[in-house]
């Protein structure tokens, strides 16, 4: 039988009446719903901070302050050092050799000896060192530095210390150190510059103007250095981390704690006390550490920034897959742990306690969590589940408020803590937001010890930022049991031969330092989080768009994280529920890109920041729009 022509047509004005209504409803903004009195779960005090180790020249040529590179001479090939050079001025004439047989401390067994063969006041000879690519000077600067030294014969009379401009051969500053001994001592000194613009191309010079034979070990050199400490940390470094206002400082790494050899392994005891009893050890990002940054020095920029440590302490596996059998062989690596708590913790009446105070800090630090060891799920031994728990059952017997983090799922013994780790492209987060929404809110807490969007050399571009924004947003709503996370790596060198690992949240080379767009999206979530997560739901799934809001219990204030990963504008209704009262001034702050590859560079470090603004349209219903690629946070006053 033939349809009749209604029964055709009715079909088809249905298939267009609801074509119609779904592209009504395409063409409407999605609504963002925010039940402003509906806590999901509390934001974890803790959940912003810093991952920190020794790669990229991150403490030796970065955030340490120290601008002598292989200053106790403990990086040399066939007797000679490197990043250091003879200085022969006219007729001068001299030779340098490691003397592997004459240090000034058990710690430092060599040196460096200069046999200067001619040499007179004018004219005279020594070493130079070129510093971490290069001396940083600026204008009317002092600098405080010092050398260890021992003359054959003090005959050979002062030691004169200069910075030399590379390029003019201008003196910039000098200062002498009138006599030697024949002992090793320390020779402090200070160099004042002038006037001048600052500059990179510099070099520190030690001269003498007779001839004779001398020795010299820990050349050190120092600008000034945040909070004025002694050996302590670059100002402008510091400042960017301030800004960011991380709740703690997770470190000594990463694989920095591990080492390649269990040799090699971050042996905290050999990087405290003074510099000339530190032996100095080879990281696993292949080369040298001064160690001058060391346990101490971590826990007071602790201090200085406000920070809690999270001290990874080594756990008997080293990266070449060397580990050590849980039982009687792990009992002197968990006895090291202990010991390097009650360092940190300890009253001056234990013994660890009492050397922390011999080292200038008699007061003990606030310690929360220790983690026990790094990336364990690589040891292909498969001990770690009893190494975790031996390391657990001593240190719960000491320690009992001890929060002890997992590097990996263990079984024996429940963790309280496990560290999860993710290295991605932006594309990745962007299709892993929810990771945690649905997480087992009973198991242990989870630490994110690690992350970063991988895109973009040295320092991540603004797809990188957009897909650390959107992961972000994850953690934000999942931070009842996300209770930290931290980006890494933190730091990057961007010289020649600087770099070990590609996107790193900051550069530097020696006079200036910049943050990349990653940087700045963690600055904009770290400073506007509350304390409570409040459930917040958007129609639809539109694509690549994120978002997460927390609100303060203490003032109201709600703030609310958005990101739009998309080459076009994104317009959202946003309805704040079972509010009574909205002020319709809100603050927005907005960070956005012309194309994802955007980035900031050394020469170009302000290329995107985040830009404040006011809206004046906030309601208890608005409409809102983000550029492309953009990542806002809106602070809205609802009651
Ligand atoms: O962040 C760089 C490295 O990545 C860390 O040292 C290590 O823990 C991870 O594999």
């Amino acid at each position: 039988m033939q349809p009749s022509r209604c029964s055709q047509v009715l079909p088809l004005l249905a298939m267009l009446l609801v074509s119609t209504l779904v592209s009504a409803q395409a063409s409407q903004p999605p609504t963002l719903r925010i039940d402003v009195h509906q806590v999901k779960g509390k934001v974890s005090p803790m959940l912003y901070g810093l991952m920190t180790e020794e790669i990229n020249y991150s403490y030796d040529g970065g955030l340490y302050a120290e601008l002598v590179r292989n200053r106790a001479f403990q990086d040399n090939r066939r007797g000679q050092p490197f990043h250091w050079v003879l200085y022969e001025s006219g007729n001068s004439d001299a030779a340098m050799v490691i003397d592997p047989s004459m240090g000034p401390s058990a710690a430092l067994p060599q040196s460096l000896a200069l046999t200067i063969r001619n040499a007179t006041a004018s004219e005279p000879a020594g070493i130079s060192n070129e510093g971490f690519w290069g001396i940083p000077v600026r204008p009317n600067t002092v600098y405080q530095g010092s050398f260890y030294a021992k003359a054959a014969d003090p005959a050979i009379g002062p030691i004169t210390v200069s910075l030399i401009n590379d390029d003019t051969a201008k003196v910039l500053a000098t200062t002498t150190v009138p006599t030697l001994t024949s002992d090793w001592k320390q020779y402090p000194f200070t160099l004042h510059s002038g006037t001048g613009t600052p500059s990179a191309n510099n070099r520190l010079v030690l001269t003498a103007g007779k001839a004779g034979k001398l020795w010299f070990s820990l050349v050190s050199l120092f600008p000034p250095t945040y909070h004025d400490r002694a050996n302590g940390n670059r100002i402008d470094i510091m400042e960017m981390l301030a800004a960011m206002h991380p709740a703690f400082l997770r470190f000594p790494g990463g694989n920095y704690l591990e080492g390649d050899q269990i040799n090699e392994r971050f042996q905290w005891d050999k990087t405290i006390g003074p510099l000339v009893d530190r032996p100095t050890h080879r990281s696993p990002w292949n080369y040298p550490s001064s160690d001058g940054l060391g346990l101490l020095e971590f826990l007071e920029w602790c201090e200085d920034l406000k920070m809690e440590p999270v001290l990874g302490v080594y756990a008997g596996y080293s990266l070449r897959q060397v580990f050590v059998q849980p039982g009687k062989d792990l009992e002197p690596y968990i006895a090291e742990a202990l010991d390097e708590i009650e360092y940190v913790t300890g009253n001056t009446d234990t013994k660890w306690g009492a050397e922390r105070a011999k080292d200038g800090h008699p007061t003990p630090f606030k310690l929360t969590y220790v983690e026990i060891g790094n990336e364990d799920n690589h040891d292909r031994s498969g001990t770690y589940d009893g190494r975790f728990a031996q390391f657990y059952k001593a240190i719960k017997a000491k320690y009992p408020d001890l929060q002890l983090i997992a590097t990996t799922l263990v079984k024996s013994v429940t963790p309280d803590v496990i560290d999860d780790h993710y290295y991605h492209s932006a594309s990745q987060f962007f299709d892993d937001v929810a990771h945690y929404d649905k997480a087992d809110r009973q198991g242990p807490k989870i630490f994110v010890g690690e992350w970063a969007t991988r895109e973009g050399s040295p320092t991540p571009n603004f797809n990188a930022a957009l897909g650390d924004a959107a992961w972000m947003t994850g953690m934000e709503r999942n931070s009842d049991i996300i209770i930290m996370s931290c980006y890494a790596p933190l730091f990057v060198n961007v010289n020649p031969g600087g770099m070990q690992w590609e996107s790193d949240l900051i550069g530097y080379d020696s006079l200036t330092s910049y943050g990349s767009p990653s940087y700045y999206a963690q600055v904009m979530f770290s400073n506007h989080v509350g304390d409570q997560i409040l459930d917040a739901t958007l129609d639809g799934t539109p694509l690549r768009f994120f978002y997460s809001v927390t609100r303060d219990s203490r003032d109201g204030k709600l703030y609310l994280k958005m990101v739009n990963a998309t080459a076009s504008p994104r317009t959202l209704t946003i309805r704040l529920e079972g509010v009574s009262q909205v002020s319709k001034n809100g603050k927005l702050i907005s960070m956005s890109a012309k194309t994802t590859e955007s980035t900031n560079t050394i020469l170009d470090p302000k290329k995107i920041v985040p830009k404040e603004s006011t809206i004046g349209n906030a309601a208890a219903q608005f409409s809102h729009t983000l550029p492309p690629y953009s990542i806002q946070v809106m602070e809205l006053e609802a009651h």
